[in-house]
């Protein structure tokens, strides 16, 4: 683990529309309030492909804008191999995505990766799937995603 400041973090979920992209969004507002977002690289991917090119998930947008985070303008990639030494650190939203994550590690990766409630609060939580879920699953996940943001931020 790095213990200088980190300059970059990918998010990473199955789909890139519901859980990363609200990620993406929020740690870089957690970022601009604290004044630490400048030459910060925060970006989001899926582990799998199925959505690529699509904005996120309108029930993200909602509830992201419902707290005055504009997430509209991202659009869905997949995760790939540069990824690994491109980022200081690759986050999974839950064990699946870690697997994923692991499994896909070139034999040059640097990045460190994890689960990111995790590395971010030194909890063993998953943020669940939310995809075939309620706008109330919507807002659960944005406030784990919150918590953990605010945890992540101490070590940017
Ligand atoms: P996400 O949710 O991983 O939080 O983006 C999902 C979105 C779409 C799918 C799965 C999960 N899908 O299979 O289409």
């Amino acid at each position: 683990m790095k213990t200088h400041p980190l300059r970059s973090v990918l998010f990473v979920c199955l789909g890139n529309i519901c859980r990363s992209p609200l990620a993406e969004g929020v740690f870089k507002f957690v970022l601009e309030e604290q004044g630490k977002a400048h030459g910060v690289v925060i970006d989001s991917a899926g582990t799998n492909g199925y959505h690529t090119g699509e904005a996120p998930d309108e029930r993200s947008i909602a509830v992201a804008g419902r707290y005055g985070i504009d997430i509209s303008g991202q659009r869905c990639r997949q995760l790939k191999a540069e990824d690994f030494v491109h980022f200081d650190l690759i986050l999974g939203m839950d064990r699946a995505n870690v697997a994923a994550i692991e499994a896909r590690r070139p034999p040059n990766a640097t990045a460190e990766t994890g689960l990111f409630s995790a590395v971010a609060l030194g909890e063993n939580n998953q943020i669940p799937d939310p995809y075939y879920g309620t706008g109330a699953d919507f807002e659960r996940v944005y406030l784990m995603v919150l918590k953990a943001s605010k945890g992540l931020s101490n070590r940017f």
